[in-house]
């Protein structure tokens, strides 16, 4: 799409975007390598395949406003969209989000367009529309992640120290623009894939040249981890690579490497709080017992046909939306009977907002979670949120309902000053009780200062509005700091390879994080088994096969995804760096689960077999002749 007289998918030509990212001198730096190494690795669409497919209903209301309900990650942007396609003020639609059956960022964007399509189709015929698609509809129709053709070149000294890191990204659109390019508020796919390119290490010089480009294929959009999933791949693979070819341990370079407290991005970023991201890599390599299994690896069995290997990679995610700006408002009200409204845009799709939302609330009214029921978003109740993508609701929600919370808890407290006679400062409200610190069993029920509170004509109502610090990143050089904060993560995966066949099986996982505070460890448990079969499915069988424009395997028949039965006992490990912007420390994890992942397992691939696949998926196909293309397994 690209060459010279390329068919012309849009009349302003096959270019969308062209993004790049400049810190120090790469030549320089790669003039000061000892080693410098050049690979290019290539991953195809994926389809998100939530269990759920896409769904709406549009009816005019009898007082004109346009209702539109269904399962949609973004109720307001789907509003945004809404109303200009009806060519009405946007208080004239209303939008309601339903519980998603899985999202995994595909509901980010496509139900805008069928909850436009409903709206128009309502609006001309006055008669309620309802949209579902068939399962072969939404492959077909629906956004993708992007495929993304991705060069690299690294140079690094003797002892494993990078000097340079240069990158090209072609990164395939579609048909549609979408979530690819920047449009305000959200950030963009494409240049978040530019920012994490050179991966999380400290390196002094880099070069990164980001294009977007229209294709006559389905669309490319938001797929859990927004352009990062891709550009692992590269940079973890080619991390590995060049350990090799030093004769250094795929975990020693990463030691050498990894950024720690006062680290530069290649962005420019200076890294002043919440760094964990050593912390993993050692909490992991002696939970899974790096050195031991290294040295265990080898043959299988005596007839020398399975091999088995291990692998490492590691990641950083962003929390936040992030490149143009962020926000989210909350609304808390209580009631005289002590029971809680909670009012949030964040919509539930199985990742646990609703769970932690209204925890956070009740840790900061001194309640119980029971006591708390959040609202389901419904764009004429509650406050602008935002959407529910980029790993921001525990963060940047969890901050909202605090500062909502701390309003009403402020004329609570008041109330149970003046009727226990103790000053506002000694007072502490837990377990639904509001006592004297200084004397607990001077105490009342929560209930009973609510009730008191409400009869007195106080605020009963809580409002607020979080902004996380505002981002930079420069058009022309790419540097700034687009994200206020990161999520970091190791994984180490060992695997089996059948050097006859190509077949690989997962034994073993370790994957840990530095999540900043977790919040609730369970879910956040769940987000890490979900996240890492996620990625293995990237890794090891999933593919938008098209030919000629036209998707060949649109049904869970032809477009694989893993089973309970491929996914392998995973054990998370979780760390504690707090975040000084977050809620009791917090920091995003809904995307970062499955973007290490998949490197770690294409690492243990290469590891177990010699051979190593550039180009996903790693089914028994392509492992088999990578295996081949080496000269053979190793032999000892
Ligand atoms: Mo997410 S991929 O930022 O919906």
């Amino acid at each position: 799409a690209m060459a010279e007289g390329a068919p012309k998918i849009h009349e302003s030509g096959n270019l969308l975007s062209d993004d790049k990212m400049v810190k120090g001198d790469v030549d320089a730096g790669f003039a000061e390598a000892d080693v410098i190494l050049e690979r290019t690795y290539q991953v195809p669409f994926l389809e998100h395949a939530y269990l759920e497919p896409d769904t709406t209903m549009a009816r005019l209301q009898p007082d004109g406003v346009m209702l539109v309900e269904g399962p949609m990650q973004a109720p307001f942007t789907t509003r945004r969209n809404v109303a200009p396609v009806l060519g009405i003020p946007i208080n004239q639609v209303r939008v309601r989000q339903i519980h998603m059956g899985g999202g995994f960022g595909g509901k980010e964007d496509s139900p805008i367009d069928l909850c436009c399509r409903a709206a128009v189709l309502a609006a001309h015929t006055g008669r309620p529309v309802k949209i579902t698609l068939e399962r072969e509809e939404v492959t077909i129709q629906t956004a993708k992640r992007h495929p993304m053709i991705m060069e690299v070149k690294l140079g690094a000294k003797k002892d494993g120290t990078l000097t340079a890191f240069q990158g090209v990204i072609y990164d395939e659109q579609g048909a549609c623009a979408s979530l690819g390019p920047k449009i305000p508020p959200a950030g963009g796919s494409h240049v978040h894939a530019m920012v994490m390119m050179p991966g999380p290490y400290e390196i002094p010089n880099v070069k990164v040249d980001a294009y977007l480009v229209y294709t006559n294929h389905p669309y490319g959009g938001a797929m859990r981890g927004f352009g990062a999933p891709q550009v692992h791949i590269a940079h973890e693979q080619m991390m590995d690579e060049l350990a090799a070819e030093l004769g250094i341990s795929a975990v020693d370079i990463r030691r050498k490497n990894a950024f720690k407290l006062g680290s530069a991005t290649a962005t420019g970023q200076v890294l002043s709080q919440s760094v964990g991201l050593r912390e993993t890599l050692e909490a992991c390599a002696e939970r899974f017992d790096w050195d031991r299994r290294l040295a265990e690896c080898g043959w299988v069995d005596q007839a020398k046909t399975k091999r088995r290997g291990v692998g490492v990679a590691m990641g950083w995610y962003r929390t936040s939306i992030g490149t143009n700006g962020d926000g989210c408002g909350a609304a808390v009200h209580v009631h005289e009977d002590g029971s809680v409204l909670l009012y949030s845009g964040i919509t539930e799709m199985g990742q646990g907002a609703f769970t932690v939302l209204p925890q956070i609330c009740a840790e900061e009214l001194g309640i119980e979670p029971g006591d708390v029921r959040i609202v389901q978003p419904d764009t004429d109740l509650v406050p602008e949120s935002g959407p529910t993508v980029g790993s921001r609701s525990t963060t940047l929600m969890g901050n909202a309902i605090i500062l909502a919370a701390r309003q009403v808890k402020e004329s609570l407290l008041d109330t149970a000053s003046m009727m226990l006679m103790v000053p506002t400062e000694r007072l502490e409200a837990r377990s639904r009780k509001i006592y004297d610190r200084e004397n607990p069993g001077k105490s009342l029920g929560f209930a009973a200062v609510a009730a008191r509170t409400m009869a007195s004509g106080k605020r009963m109502i809580g409002q607020g509005w979080w902004t996380p610090p505002p981002p930079s990143l420069d058009g022309h050089t790419g540097q700034g700091s687009p994200y206020h904060v990161y999520t970091y993560s190791t994984h180490m995966v060992q695997l089996v390879v059948d050097v006859e066949t190509g077949e690989v099986s997962l034994e073993d996982y370790v994957a840990a994080f530095d999540v900043g505070k977790a919040i609730n460890p369970k879910a956040l448990e769940g987000q890490i088994e979900g996240g890492v079969a996620m990625g293995l499915g990237y890794a090891l069988m999933e593919e938008v096969v098209l030919d000629h424009g036209v998707t060949q395997n649109p049904s869970l028949q032809g477009y694989l995804i893993p089973t309970m039965l491929d996914v392998p006992d995973i054990q998370p490990l979780i760390l504690e760096v707090p975040n000084e912007m977050g809620p009791y420390g917090a920091k995003g994890i809904g995307e970062m689960p499955n973007i290490p992942a998949t490197p770690a397992i294409l690492n243990a691939i290469a590891h177990a077999s010699g051979g190593r696949v550039r180009r996903l998926p790693a089914d028994p196909e392509k492992v088999f002749w990578a295996i081949r293309e080496a000269g053979g397994p190793p032999q000892a």
